[in-house]
């Protein structure tokens, strides 16, 4: 893990099934929290972290999302003609001119793990960051992505971050059992993929940010289809950490809104309303009537 990190992974060929009928059209990461797709934010983070090239593993039904950082000639030229500035800018910032995007496509939906394997040609051998854009993770100072980053520069490991969830819901997560180091970083013993309640060794949970070695792809490669017959990133994890012996989990500063449920995006939704002070008293005065 000696390099910077430059390239990061973005699966995002899941089926979206908890956003149905939406995402029958609507890839779930063009859905909105206020004006941005939450892919947009994604993006944003992977940039502040020192990425420049920027891969989507993605299936025949999120053309949406190539189309989205993609040129748009026909609007640009409108906006100019209409000296539309402001838009304009917008339009043309969803990614910096500096950052490449690349587009690798999961034939099936085998996992999280299958999808992260298919984008190794494009990360080849180097260290790289992996979001999950439903994890929008909001922080005003560095992003959570770069906290990582700097953290597997220095300590030469993978990283992972992990957050504190309520001991019922163990079983939606993988929760890692670990031995702290200061405030903010463990060194992980052992991980498991959705353990019960009873039976998870302790209520840290893995979420959707992870700094990994090149090595994650061979152990990939010879991970066999683990929790729901999916091929599980958290298998390939535990066989590096037996291989390495070193490997950290990171309690980032910021805080996560889990938009790939309802209440997630609900939630981001208002909290980002509420950093608008075009929206906050809008919204306050609505929630209030509520
Ligand atoms: P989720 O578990 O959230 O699944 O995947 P999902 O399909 O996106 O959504 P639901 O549960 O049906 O509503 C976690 C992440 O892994 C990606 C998803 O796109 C999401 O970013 N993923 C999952 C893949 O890219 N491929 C897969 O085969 C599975």
């Amino acid at each position: 893990m000696s390099k910077p990190l430059r390239k990061v992974v973005f699966p995002v060929a899941g089926l979206g099934t908890r956003f149905l009928p939406a995402t029958k059209a609507v890839a779930k990461e063009m859905l909105p929290v206020l004006d941005k797709p939450l892919i947009q934010y994604a993006v944003d983070e992977a940039v502040d972290a020192g990425a420049d090239t920027l891969i989507f593993v993605t299936n025949r039904y999120k053309h949406a999302i190539a189309d989205y950082f993609d040129k748009a000639y026909e609007l640009e030229a409108k906006l100019q003609e209409k000296g539309k500035a402001e838009l304009l800018a917008l339009v043309q910032g969803t990614l910096p001119r500096h950052v490449r995007a690349i587009f690798v496509t999961q034939p099936e939906a085998l996992g999280l793990g299958h999808a992260v394997l298919c984008a190794r040609p494009v990360v080849g051998d180097e260290p790289f960051g992996v979001i999950l854009p439903d994890d929008l993770i909001w922080n005003d100072g560095r992003g959570a992505l770069r906290q990582m980053a700097e953290l597997a520069e220095a300590e030469q490991a993978g990283v992972i971050a992990v957050e504190e969830v309520p001991h019922d819901q163990t079983d939606k997560y993988g929760i890692v059992d670990a031995s702290a180091v200061d405030d903010r970083s463990a060194r992980i013993r052992h991980m498991v993929e959705k353990p019960k309640p009873a039976e998870a060794p302790s209520n840290l949970a893995v979420v959707g940010r992870y700094v990994l070695p090149a090595r994650i792809f061979q152990l990939l490669d010879q991970t066999t289809p683990g929790a729901g017959g999916e091929i599980q990133l958290t298998d390939a994890i535990e066989a590096l950490l037996k291989e390495q012996g070193k490997v950290l989990a990171y309690r980032f500063e910021g805080t996560r809104f889990d938009c790939g449920n309802k209440a997630g995006l609900v939630r981001a939704t208002m909290h980002m309303a509420m950093q608008d002070p075009a929206l906050a008293p809008t919204v306050r005065a609505f929630v209030g009537n509520l």
